[in-house]
């Protein structure tokens, strides 16, 4: 069971892997580009590009491989994988969407909580329009808004102010181990999404968004 107190006013959501499931296709992404290039790439080294903006992400595979490229090939390789990326997310539909995430937004907006999504993704709006989610947010933040990336606080700063919000008054929910960092960072509180052994900066970690108990709000 986890729980937010009353002092929290708005949720900050990352978005892939903690509203809807895109983590797995951003993991076949890689896999075919690792794959076509004979480099070594799992779930496990994945855990490290969560979160992680696409150029970044490339880097951590080619160093798991200790590969060298120059900026161009780079270039290359990260557009291909976003490529295959944006194939994948053409076909994204309900069941894509993290379970019970929906009754939680509704609870949240029913609540009067304000809801953000931080993402370092720029496919993030493309995935939210997809799902006819965009509408529970007051804002959203994409990789197309911040100069730096998770574990810079950048994106929740941007992301309580845009929501008129302190950093006292919002939570995170985050999937990635730099998130969570970019969390503190930004002196909020933050919820991890998934296995706590992933994310060993999480105070508390949650699977079921059906555990997570809202605050009362005091009119
Ligand atoms: C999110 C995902 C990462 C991805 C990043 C950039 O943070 O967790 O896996 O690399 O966004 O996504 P983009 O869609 O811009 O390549
Ligand atoms: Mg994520």
């Amino acid at each position: 069971m986890a729980e937010m107190d009353s002092t929290v006013k708005g949720v900050l959501f990352d978005l892939d892997g903690v509203v809807v499931f895109t983590d797995k296709y951003h993991y076949l992404g890689w896999k075919k580009v690792a794959d076509d290039n004979g480099w070594n790439f799992d779930e496990e080294v994945n855990h490290g590009c969560r979160g992680v903006p696409r150029l970044a992400s490339l880097q951590v595979i080619l160093d798991h491989n200790k590969v060298e490229l120059s900026q161009e090939e780079k270039e290359r390789f990260a557009d291909k994988k976003n490529e295959v990326y944006k194939e994948l997310l053409k076909q994204i539909n309900a069941e894509d969407v993290y379970p019970g995430v929906i009754p939680f937004l509704e609870k949240l907006r029913n609540a009067g909580i304000k809801m953000a999504i931080c993402s370092s993704s720029k496919n993030a709006t493309t995935v939210l329009d997809a799902l006819d989610l965009t509408s529970f947010f007051g804002a959203v933040i994409t990789g197309n808004d911040i100069e730096k990336p998770k574990p810079d606080p950048e994106i929740f700063l941007k992301g309580a102010a845009s929501l008129g919000l302190t950093s006292d008054e919002c939570i995170v929910f985050e999937d990635a181990e730099s998130g969570v960092q970019a969390a503190h960072a930004a002196g909020m509180k933050c919820i991890g999404v998934g296995e706590a052994a992933h994310l060993p900066s999480a105070k508390t970690c949650i699977t079921d968004y059906a555990s997570v108990m809202i605050p009362v709000q005091t009119p």
